[in-house]
């Protein structure tokens, strides 16, 4: 299917859908120039309209996708908006959660690369607020980017656009935080739920049960001890946490351990490989 901005007269071949939300579709698509490409389809001017601005704001970032044109279309008989951008040949980190299991310094190295992010935003002083697995994509060379920027805000401003697992306000808790510690605890959520291979609920399940869960993972003692202290608020800021996540990390190196990552997802998708040639040949034989 083809469809054609209303201002910009740009066409676009929508080739798959690759993500549905509330108020909006994904689409991996390719436009005149054969380019393949994202567009990011809404009837929510208001959200579509933030996004946009967003990403353009963070346009020199290298974890966001470069937007190419915005405009509206007619759909189904009503009028939308839509975002081209670059299309990021990769999983989101919940794809990758439900096909693979990531080793948990892996994970860990993850956490350090999505701190360095969350922190470039900070600095511009604006706040993104939707972490979770689905908004996070790994591409083929291990760089991580973020999408769905619908949630950026000033950083004095209210919260808007979140997911109640990964959002501090969402858990009862007893502890004064601020909007360092909340990022915090959201990061600390995205590796507790990749180690665990599970998401916690927050309207079924309290704080203190994901941390007696946290005690049960395959983890050093001083790995659990990281990850409960990052829901539990006791990191005060980006560095303290940065500080004592990269001594879990072995190598104490930053933000070219993305290579790393890819390394050894690619180890771990050949590995599959070669169990099923290794399976075939046993099934054959
Ligand atoms: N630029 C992109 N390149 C590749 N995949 C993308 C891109 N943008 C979004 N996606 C995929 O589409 C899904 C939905 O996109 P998102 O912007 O989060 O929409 P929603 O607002 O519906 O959550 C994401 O989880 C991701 O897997
Ligand atoms: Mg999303």
């Amino acid at each position: 299917m083809v469809i054609k901005g209303k201002w910009n007269n740009k066409k676009y071949k929508l080739i798959k859908l690759i993500g549905s939300g509330n108020f909006g579709k994904v689409y991996k698509a390719i436009d005149s120039r054969k380019k393949v490409i994202a567009i990011k389809i809404s009837k929510d001017l208001l959200s579509i309209t933030n996004e946009y601005n967003a990403m353009v704001k963070l346009k020199n970032m290298p974890f966001v996708p470069k937007v190419y044109d915005f405009d509206d279309l007619e759909w189904g008989g009503e009028v939308c908006h839509f975002i081209v951008m670059d299309y990021i040949h990769g999983e989101n980190l919940k794809e990758i959660d439900t096909k693979r299991k990531l080793n948990p310094q892996i994970i860990f190295k993850l956490g350090e690369v999505l701190i360095n992010i969350l922190r470039e935003i900070d600095e511009t002083g604006y706040k993104y607020t939707d972490i979770k697995l689905e908004n996070i994509i790994l591409d083929k060379r291990g760089n991580v980017y973020f999408v769905d920027f619908g949630c950026l805000v000033e950083k004095g401003k209210p919260t808007k656009e979140y997911t109640p697992p990964y959002n501090i306000n969402s858990w009862n808790i007893n502890f004064k935080y601020d909007y360092e510690i909340s990022t915090l605890f959201s990061v600390t959520m995205i590796m507790v739920s990749l180690i665990g291979k599970k998401e916690f609920n927050p309207l079924i399940c309290s704080l203190e049960q994901v941390i007696v869960k946290i005690n049960d993972l395959p983890l050093k003692n001083r790995e659990k001890q990281f990850l409960i202290d990052g829901l539990k608020g006791k990191f005060k800021n980006f560095n303290e946490y940065k500080n004592s996540l990269s001594s879990l990390i072995k190598g104490k190196k930053s933000y070219n351990g993305l290579s790393k990552i890819d390394y050894i997802l690619a180890v771990s998708i050949v590995s599959f490989v070669f169990v099923i040639i290794i399976g075939i040949k046993s099934i054959l034989s």
